[in-house]
């Protein structure tokens, strides 16, 4: 009989390894240089391992990172039917939103409802020493009003990034606000009016559903889906049967789903706004955070008019406490201006000032990187422990980037008791009603996957997973 070639052998070992659980879901594979030397094989034979092993779904190449161990296979949350989500506009109607605040200020729980990175992740001494150095290079600016707009340098660090992923966009069209949520609140008010219809996601992240509300606005919603992003022939159909006038929309990274829309929907989602007098605005939170290594680009990539609105922050990249974020107004710039101005007269000097100083002195690409790669590596981690803890018929989304992992739980459960269940166990997670506005998802939870693995994550992880079991 024919022996097998040398990279099968290998690829069966390493197969073997996997399914004992001597390499983990997560865990990083010896870089190809390294086997070839410690197998006393060729380059080539170590790459075709590693292929064979990445066609099978066993392991995952990372780019400038290396090969991991992929977590055990789950099927991904079924997407929102297209029917349920096609009924008529409706104003914000799901009062658990107002709950959530709730849990938010919640400091004594284990916060796998937080979307936030661990601090670790963040470069916290670094910016705490540009926090220390702005204030002593100029305290009579800092702890002064800044201009309405923002502070220039920081705008132009803003549109300096922008243009690395294709949007040419002018930094006096940039306005700073207090993280990207005002961002959007301020753009929801410059474009509509109260009773308007805005086009949301389904699932989408509950506080857009909160400056939705705040606003008296009512929604129509179009389906997220897992693996592939916003439906935009779906949305197409709506633009068309409704009068709507903004959409507020995630194509990088939806919260909760961590689906990333493709170039060419997000194209088509543009001319479809366009064609109906639609305002585009974009939350683009997550787009730095994609797990390939390669920053997908914002709508504003595709608009030569100007007709969307990008918002962002730092809140994930560097500090959430700084509340420092940006819209990319566009033609809307001047009227967003204004709306700044009216509500908070100007962002607060001395965060921006201390971003300015961060960016000047430090490598913001490289702590870009490390958060990356920890985030892909426990998202991994995580859903190999729901793999292993949850009960059988438990699925979950598989993030491309960003750091929510939503997840379907088996008929008959309940997401809300789950979640009370594990507050009193000390253990934050959210329900996933409160990503719809009509409270669907009742089976559903949203977990973050930005605190680091260890041993207190893990137990967490595990103790939701048998309570979820002891509800069913
Ligand atoms: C999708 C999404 N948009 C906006 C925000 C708010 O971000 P910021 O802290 O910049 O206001 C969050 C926070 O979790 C989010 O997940």
């Amino acid at each position: 009989m024919a022996q097998e070639p040398l990279y099968e052998r290998l690829a069966q070992r390493l197969r073997g390894q996997i399914q004992r659980g001597v390499l983990r879901a997560g865990e990083r594979l010896p870089s190809l240089r390294r086997l070839g030397r410690d197998q006393r094989i060729s380059l080539a034979t170590a790459i075709e391992a590693y292929l064979q092993l990445e066609r099978e779904g066993l392991i995952e190449a990372r780019p400038r990172s290396g090969y991991y161990v992929r977590a055990a296979s789950l099927p991904a949350p079924r997407a929102a039917a297209a029917h349920r989500a096609a009924r008529a506009p409706q104003p914000i109607r799901n009062p658990a939103l107002l709950g959530v605040l709730d849990v938010l200020g919640r400091t004594d729980v284990v916060p796998l409802h937080a979307a936030t990175p661990a601090l670790p992740l963040l470069p916290t001494a670094a910016l705490s020493g540009a926090v220390s150095r702005a204030l002593r290079r100029d305290p009579a600016a800092a702890l002064n009003y800044a201009i309405p707009q923002g502070l220039p340098a920081l705008r132009q660090r803003i549109a300096q990034r922008y243009a690395q992923c294709g949007a040419d966009v002018d930094p006096d069209e940039i306005v700073i606000t207090a993280g990207a949520m005002e961002a959007i609140s301020l753009a929801l008010r410059t474009v509509a009016r109260a009773g308007d219809v805005v086009m949301l996601e389904t699932p989408t992240y509950y506080g857009l559903l909160q400056a939705v509300a705040a606003q008296g606005l009512r929604v129509i919603e179009v389906p997220n889906r897992p693996g592939s992003g916003i439906d935009a022939a779906r949305a197409a159909e709506l633009l068309e049967r409704h009068a709507v006038r903004a959409a507020v929309l995630m194509p990088n990274f939806n919260n909760p789903l961590g689906s990333l829309t493709g170039d060419d929907d997000k194209r088509a989602l543009l001319a479809a706004c366009a064609a109906h007098g639609t305002v585009a605005i974009e939350d683009d939170l997550y787009g730095e955070l994609a797990y390939s290594g390669i920053r997908p680009a914002p709508l504003r990539a595709f608009d030569r008019d100007g007709a969307t609105i990008t918002c962002g922050s730092y809140s994930k990249m560097l500090s959430p406490g700084l509340r420092v974020g940006w819209a990319l107004g566009g033609r809307w710039s001047s009227a967003l201006l204004r709306a700044k101005c009216f509500s908070t007269v100007a962002t607060a000097t001395l965060p921006q000032q201390a971003i300015v100083e961060y960016l000047a002195r430090h490598d913001f690409d490289r702590g870009l990187r490390r958060l990356r790669r920890a985030l892909a590596d426990n998202a991994q981690r995580y859903r190999q422990a729901i793999a292993e803890h949850w009960p059988s018929g438990t699925r979950v989304a598989e993030p491309a980037g960003g750091m929510a992992l939503w997840v379907e739980l088996p008929d008959g459960a309940d997401g809300q008791a789950l979640f009370e269940a594990a507050l009193a166990k000390g253990i934050g997670i959210l329900p996933g009603h409160l990503f719809s506005n009509r409270g669907d998802y009742r089976r559903h939870v949203r977990l973050s996957c930005g605190l680091a693995w260890d041993a207190r994550t893990e137990a967490a992880l595990r103790t939701v997973g048998r309570l979820a079991s002891r509800l069913l």
